[in-house]
């Protein structure tokens, strides 16, 4: 089989379209994982560091606090606790302020836990080596007695992050370079290793680098430009065990739907044989599947969560998710027919669907497919304020839907015809899944839960 893009993706176009809803899901974080991604790739520069090393570093900095969904469910707070902290003036961290807000015993080694997370979740789906593992050590301090590669990389990511977090949103920058500057030199021992806290504070010291890494639009180009060489360009199966993560984060946040990612990859995929497309197309359309309400990383779990009515203002909030799923996949060009696909499930035929309100003839084939999954999914799986549809009244729902034009009735025959199978095919992929995400949780609780975590 050949790959599904003609021109293959990199590992770099992949990342970015994650990265990019993670830094908007809380807005003290906005910007987080490119900041501290152009941050490390200088302070690497200045020492040298070969362009693979480089590459690998500022890859895993573009999604280092990924095990973060799993510590702000867990613990039901914001996630400024680990980013970004008003009381931050004289200590990297503050563990009074983390221990009132965790409302948990916390010690110094709870900061690692969603590093720790983030090592598990990637561990058996980065398409290149080394990069979980900067991601595992990038809270720990620096350990002279085991100067790997692998720590030192993660020791200028720590680096580089906490220097992102030291700088306050509302002051103008450069009068935050004294303090800064102190703080990273009080605690260079026992945190880090000594040429990288060098580096940064010659980076620091510099007008030019401090208005660099405010400027957004600017670290994304940079970034950018330096990947246009690729570290590693990707193939089908790396993609799909990608989407499976984006798709378990996305489920993993919506506890009533817990699986519901998963069923719709599987319908999609399903229906695609139907329409007899070729093996090639068929995966995509799983992928599409599993990344489809990929913009829900960006929406609040308290709205995700909701189980009564939810507000007009919420309600405006929780659509917005198909919008950002558009964006996020807007990060490359190869990923428009995947973008399409995913993030028009809840446009309608007859252009009564949002957010593009598009119609008919402006949906794909591929976009009408994933829509009718959805729609399939959702009737037919349990939600907090309704038991699922049976075959019946699921059956109606679909129909009346392709009646009114708003699901393509040739892909709802399909299902009518073959409820059974497709109901049996849902269940059985949704309990997996469930129960793969059941072992994950008790993983990551025990992570959370545990006093230290000490790897070396
Ligand atoms: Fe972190
Ligand atoms: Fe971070
Ligand atoms: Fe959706």
């Amino acid at each position: 089989m050949k790959n599904m893009f003609e021109k293959r993706l990199s590992l770099y176009e992949m990342l970015t379209a994650f990265s990019f809803c993670m830094d908007l899901i809380d807005e003290k974080i906005v910007g987080h994982h490119n900041k501290v991604a152009y941050i490390s790739m200088e302070i690497g520069k200045n020492l040298g560091l070969s362009e693979l090393k480089l590459k690998k570093l500022v890859a895993s900095a573009l999604i280092h606090d990924l095990g973060i969904f799993y510590v702000q469910k867990f613990s039901n707070t914001s996630l400024d606790v680990i980013v970004s902290d008003e009381k931050f003036n004289n200590s990297l961290y503050d563990l009074n302020f983390f221990n009132t807000f965790f409302n948990l015993d916390f010690e110094d080694s709870r900061i690692k836990n969603h590093a720790e997370i983030g090592y598990q979740l990637f561990k058996d789906k980065s398409p290149v080596s080394q990069i979980p593992e900067i991601i595992r050590y990038h809270h720990h301090s620096w350990n002279k007695k085991n100067d790997s590669e692998t720590l030192m990389l993660s020791n200028i990511l720590h680096l580089a992050d906490r220097v992102a977090v030291l700088i306050e949103e509302d002051t103008p920058i450069l009068t935050q370079r004294k303090r800064i500057i102190k703080i990273i030199k009080q605690n260079q021992d026992p945190y880090f290793f000594s040429e990288a806290v060098e580096k940064v504070i010659n980076l620091v010291s510099q007008d030019f680098f401090l208005f660099n890494v405010n400027n957004l639009a600017y670290v994304k180009k940079i970034l950018n430009d330096f990947f246009q060489t690729p570290i590693k360009l990707i193939n089908d199966k790396e993609i799909l065990k990608f989407s499976k993560l984006i798709s378990h984060l996305v489920d993993y946040r919506s506890s009533f739907t817990a699986t519901h990612s998963a069923g719709v990859a599987s319908i999609a995929k399903h229906l695609s044989e139907y329409m007899n497309y070729s093996k090639k197309k068929q995966k995509k359309l799983e992928i599409a599947g599993h990344l489809h309400d990929m913009g829900k990383l960006v929406v609040p779990p308290n709205i995700l969560n909701k189980t009564g009515k939810l507000t007009n203002d919420e309600w405006s909030i929780m659509k917005s998710h198909v919008y950002y799923t558009y964006h996020a996949l807007s990060t490359s060009e190869k990923l428009k027919e995947i973008r399409e696909w995913a993030a028009f499930h809840h446009e309608k035929l007859n252009g009564t669907g949002y957010p593009f309100h598009l119609t008919k003839d402006q949906l794909s084939f591929g976009s009408k497919i994933i829509g009718v999954a959805d729609v399939f999914t959702a009737i037919t799986e349990d939600r907090p304020y309704r038991k699922k549809f049976k075959y019946l009244k699921a059956i109606e729902i679909l129909s009346k839907m392709a009646k009114n034009g708003e699901l393509d009735s040739k892909l709802v025959n399909i299902i009518v015809d073959n409820f059974n199978e497709f109901n049996e095919l849902r269940e059985e992929i949704q309990v997996r899944n469930k129960n793969y995400f059941k072992e994950f949780n008790n993983k990551a609780k025990d992570i959370i839960n545990s006093d230290s975590l000490n790897y070396y």
